[in-house]
């Protein structure tokens, strides 16, 4: 069964062909060829189609300035609130650790809210706690579905609470008829869910703030580096066909054969033993050229429609599913998702089983230390249930054919009662 399972995220040609770039590319000691993409990778395609997007895109804000992750642009938001010991930051129990590292590298105390079914701060929750100390709120547009704001960001300007505007799942669209990143203070995106970037993050500046620090520059290595990792990470996915041997040429030449790079790291899902020791990167760096080059440039009205098209593929495949359900049916026309949010009824071990596997999927259950158990708090519920599947645009039809039938393998009731016999 294992076999099957991983003959379904493994390309299914090619095996031969792609030994080479595998001696080059692989860890050393792995000869298994490279899993479906994750995140978005460089191909040809990604300079096809209109330039400008039918949904508003974060990066035309006016307050806009780049920045080396998201996870920076929180840190920099907190800084420019001047935000520090004492101080504490309301933020979603659910979450991945680089949404609260940040606020630990400050010195501030995050403090759990509980989510609505909707996956909105639960106010009336808020309002029955002791927020003296609260100086800002983290609100995220979770999967790329955007959240209503207005209701929110009236309620931080009552409470003289600053709203930062995480809109890392949705670089694109529109909550209560304004642009994703126009209703924070501050808003903040990743450029690494949409592009096919290994680094990139963005700052928006809403209400003025004076001062946004003087970030530092990339050095020559770190700038080659960053192109070789774009072309590098599409080559590795069987992507940008036709320039393998430029880019081993391209290898010897940098003597970067025995350095592997990969695709932009998955830290969301990485091995780190606790959630406190997370790694924050560069903070203060501006983005490299390419990556710049590429976000600026990258056609964009392919990224929406195309996720688009793959979350409304998901949704009718997981539609009368025995084991799962998307969380969310209709996609919103403000909408270019960044993930597609499965309810898995049984999680496990089906989703340990997945990530051993390869597959394209995270889920947020790595929560940080001390987040007590808040009645009808669906943030906890959706940090065990939904597995996030990748949906960006990069994802070929063969690809998402086989996630979702290597899902399917590995929920079906045989497969259980097997794995269960197994163990
Ligand atoms: C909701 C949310 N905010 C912030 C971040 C940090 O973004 P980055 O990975 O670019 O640092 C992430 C990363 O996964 C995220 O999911």
């Amino acid at each position: 069964m294992q076999q099957v399972l991983q003959a379904l995220v493994l390309p299914h040609s090619k095996t031969m062909s792609r030994m080479t770039l595998t001696n080059l590319t692989h860890h050393q000691g792995t000869n298994r060829s490279t899993p479906i993409p994750r995140l978005p990778v460089l191909d040809w395609q990604t300079f096809t189609g209109l330039r400008q997007s039918s949904l508003p895109c974060l990066l035309n804000l006016p307050g806009a300035k780049y920045t080396n992750s998201g996870r920076a642009s929180i840190l920099i938001a907190l800084e420019m609130f001047g935000i520090g010991q004492g101080d504490q930051v309301l933020v979603p129990t659910y979450h991945c650790p680089t949404m609260i590292t940040p606020i630990i590298k400050v010195g501030a105390e995050p403090i759990f809210y509980p989510l609505n079914p909707d996956g909105s701060a639960d106010l009336r929750w808020i309002a029955t706690q002791d927020i003296s100390r609260v100086r800002v709120i983290l609100a995220a547009h979770f999967f790329g579905l955007p959240q209503a704001m207005s209701a929110l960001r009236a309620w931080c300007d009552s409470q003289q609470i600053k709203l930062i505007e995480d809109c890392a799942h949705s670089l694109f669209g529109s909550s209560d008829g304004r642009p994703v990143g126009s209703w924070g203070h501050l808003a903040i995106a990743s450029l690494t869910k949409f592009l096919p970037l290994p680094e990139g993050g963005c700052l928006v500046n809403n209400v003025g703030l004076p001062n946004f620090p003087q970030l530092g520059r990339p050095g020559l290595k770190a700038q080659i580096k960053a192109a070789f990792d774009i072309v590098h990470a599409g080559v590795n996915h069987g992507r940008i066909k036709g320039i393998r041997s430029t880019l081993e040429f391209l290898l010897s030449l940098l003597k970067m054969g025995r350095q592997p790079v990969a695709a932009p790291v998955d830290d969301e899902v990485s091995n780190a033993s606790s959630a406190l020791e997370f790694n924050l990167g560069p903070t203060h760096q501006t983005l490299t050229l390419a990556c710049r080059w590429i976000a600026m440039l990258a056609p964009r009205q392919r990224i929406v429609e195309k996720r688009r098209q793959q979350y409304r593929f998901f949704a009718q495949a997981f539609q009368d599913c025995e084991f799962a359900r998307p969380l969310v049916n209709e996609l919103p026309d403000g909408a270019a998702p960044y993930v597609f949010p499965l309810w898995v009824d049984e999680p496990d071990p089906g989703y340990f089983e997945l990530r051993r596997l390869g597959f394209p999927v995270s889920r947020w259950d790595r929560l940080w230390p001390h987040v007590s158990r808040i009645p009808r708090d669906f943030g906890q519920e959706w940090s065990h249930h939904i597995l996030q599947l990748a949906c960006h645009q990069d994802l070929t039809p063969d690809e998402l054919n086989r996630m979702v039938a290597l899902i399917k393998s590995v929920y079906s009731p045989t497969t259980r009662t097997k794995s269960k016999g197994d163990a």
